[in-house]
């Protein structure tokens, strides 16, 4: 097995090699003058089980670019099987046609990663399961409740808890978390009214005397997060507190988190931090290197990857 990483996310793809305890493959990832990306594999992987690992996050398509190039470039040097490691997995949230005329973008960047050359995806939290079905090659799609679970018991191990799905679309992840945790669930009906607002309705469950936990796949604005906190106080919670796997928090998101009424927000590092959210007193990161290193090791001596949420 032999790691390659793109300029995504060099502190995670870090902590795998870490994990592993190997060395990245020698290659250089880089741009010419025009911005264009340049990969040179600089030692031989003919014959060798490669993953490469990029997050396609901001800016996404240079990210995506780089990983389709750097796929490209591992297939015609020979190797024998391409795993495309994909902590947060872009474009996802365009899933499927939202009115006339529009594009399932998920679809088409699922099919260049495949035409590039990948031979297998592995990925973390997709913003929808079905997603894996846009690959058709075997894709797999790690959840990271296993951290996020030890980092609320060790936070919150003595609170009164109760899960919160802060639109009705996470309902199944939160139930997820609610049963993995022994606690009840509630739902906050949220309707958004334009692209990149939301807007939260109804609170559907009692959360009066609760200490609430939101969960969500993407923070992303922070609106979502955000509004949600207010209602749930406004229902008589006694505390908000929320878990995202990816923290995409673009725009003045960071800000918008800071300045909220939660408690704090925990992400993980599927996506590198910026200055501004690695400084941020309510923010928290923890990291999936370990549960990628591990599906990384099964995957290359094909055991069972599923198992590691049993
Ligand atoms: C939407 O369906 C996703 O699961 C997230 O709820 C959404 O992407 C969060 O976006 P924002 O932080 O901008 O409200």
């Amino acid at each position: 097995m032999k790691l390659l990483t793109g300029n995504s996310n060099r502190p995670l793809a870090d902590a795998i090699a870490k994990y592993l305890e190997l060395p990245f493959t020698k290659a250089v990832v880089r741009r010419f003058a025009d911005m264009e990306v340049f990969v040179e594999i600089q030692e031989n992987v003919r014959g060798e089980d490669m993953f490469v690992i990029q997050s396609t996050s901001y800016p996404a398509n240079d990210h995506l670019m780089e990983l389709l190039i750097m796929v490209d470039a591992l297939r015609r040097a020979s190797a024998r099987r391409i795993t495309a490691v994909i902590p947060y997995f872009g474009y996802a949230r365009q899933d499927r046609k939202v009115g006339p005329r529009t594009p399932i973008s998920a679809k088409l960047v699922a099919n260049l990663i495949t035409e590039a050359g990948a031979n297998r995806v592995l990925t973390v939290d997709l913003h929808a399961g079905q997603i894996q079905g846009f690959f058709d090659i075997p894709t797999d799609n790690l959840y990271a409740q296993p951290p996020l679970v030890k980092d609320i018991q060790d936070h919150l191990g003595g609170e009164s808890l109760m899960v919160i799905s802060p639109d009705v679309g996470g309902v199944v992840r939160a139930r997820a978390l609610a049963k993995r945790l022994g606690t009840d669930l509630a739902i906050v009906d949220k309707r958004r009214e334009r692209a990149g607002e939301s807007e939260v309705m109804n609170i559907i469950g009692d959360v009066s005397g609760r200490t609430c936990l939101l969960v969500d796949d993407i923070v992303d604005s922070g609106g979502t997060m955000c509004n949600a906190a207010e209602a749930l106080l406004k229902n008589g919670a006694k505390a908000v507190y929320a878990y995202a796997t990816h923290g995409v928090l673009s725009g003045g998101a960071v800000a918008r988190i800071r300045d909220s009424k939660l408690k704090s927000l925990v992400i993980t590092d599927s996506i590198q931090a910026t200055e501004d959210v690695r400084n941020c007193p309510n923010i928290r990161r923890v990291s999936v290197a370990p549960l990628l290193g591990e599906a990384i090791r099964r995957i290359s001596s094909e055991s069972s990857v599923s198992s590691l949420f049993d």
